[in-house]
């Protein structure tokens, strides 16, 4: 085995790493898988290089970490859906590669992972791990924001500590849409969209280190008036958000990048309107719902 993982910033020596070493279109050992899978427990996001696969070699990799989840979170269902219902589409083009234009309700929805959030947050089994492939990139733009959340609870004073340590909040697409003004909701959709419970500190289950689980979908705390929980929401986001606790990815065609979304939240960023960006996103499932967990 070849495999090695290194920081990619040398300042930050647990969180973000690149992975050299491997080939994940000929598919990996079991010994690759175990210390990929290590390797995510310390650095919590793993970028991968010149890995140029498709659909199949992008699942046959993710299911080494686990059983996969299926895209009932996306907008676009049934026969509409441009990919298997094993692989969310994180594109802004249509079933024959066209862009979207630009009041696409696929597109308008699509923006919310321009909010921090932390992937199937509004499922009741969240995701574990996310594996995002870079397959048509604009020419600039579109970068990938991770933000590590065991620094953002290890940095939060003792009081702020055991203000939130045991709350549990609601965690809905409905709620991250409807900060950005996106409501026209079929009553197909609010069914499937409907909100579950997650506790907002979380432990991870290897490394036993906490972090905070925080989320645009998160819109309410249980047992607290919505505008106060609202206002904590936004103060803890933005405390774990500060540029220390930042990893900024810029893509290149071929990158796979693979995150937990236990201990890290994302965002994507700005692009040209007009130019194709098409990523697919394998997600292996959590082992439980949060409420179930450990604390
Ligand atoms: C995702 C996601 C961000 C991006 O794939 O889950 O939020 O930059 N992607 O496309
Ligand atoms: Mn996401």
């Amino acid at each position: 085995m070849n495999l090695t993982i290194a920081p990619i910033d040398p300042a930050r020596p647990d969180f973000a790493g690149i992975v050299s070493g491997v080939d994940i279109a000929a598919g990996i050992s079991p010994q690759e898988a175990a210390a990929i899978e290590a390797g995510m427990d310390r650095f919590a996001v793993l970028v991968f290089r010149g890995q140029r696969i498709d659909d199949a070699q992008q699942l046959a990799f993710s299911r080494h970490f686990g059983p996969l989840e299926t895209a009932t979170g996306d907008i676009v269902q049934g026969a509409e859906r441009r990919l298997a219902m094993d692989v969310n589409d994180i594109s802004n083009v249509d079933k024959d590669g066209r862009v979207l234009p630009r009041d696409d309700r696929k597109r308008l929805f699509s923006l919310g992972n321009m909010l921090w959030h932390s992937d199937s947050s509004f499922k009741a089994t969240p995701a574990k791990f996310s594996l995002l492939s870079a397959r048509v990139i604009p020419d600039h733009g579109g970068n990938t924001e991770f933000a590590d959340m065991r620094a953002a609870w290890d940095t939060l004073d003792d009081e702020t500590k055991a203000l939130v340590r045991d709350l549990v909040c609601d965690h809905t697409q409905l709620h991250s849409r409807g900060v950005l003004g996106f409501s026209d909701f079929t009553d197909e959709e609010r069914r499937r969209f409907a909100p579950v419970p997650q506790r907002l500190v979380r432990r991870h289950p290897v490394t036993k280190r906490l972090s905070l689980f925080l989320s645009s979908h998160a819109g309410s705390i249980h047992g607290w008036p919505v505008p106060e929980a609202r206002m904590l929401l936004r103060d803890l986001t933005e405390h774990a958000t500060q540029p220390a606790f930042v990893y900024r990815h810029t893509w290149t065609p071929n990158d796979l990048v693979m995150w937990d979304n236990r201990t890290t939240m994302h965002r994507a960023r700005r692009y040209p309107a007009d130019q194709v960006r098409d990523l697919h996103r394998t997600t292996v499932a959590d082992s439980a719902p949060t409420l179930q967990q450990a604390a």
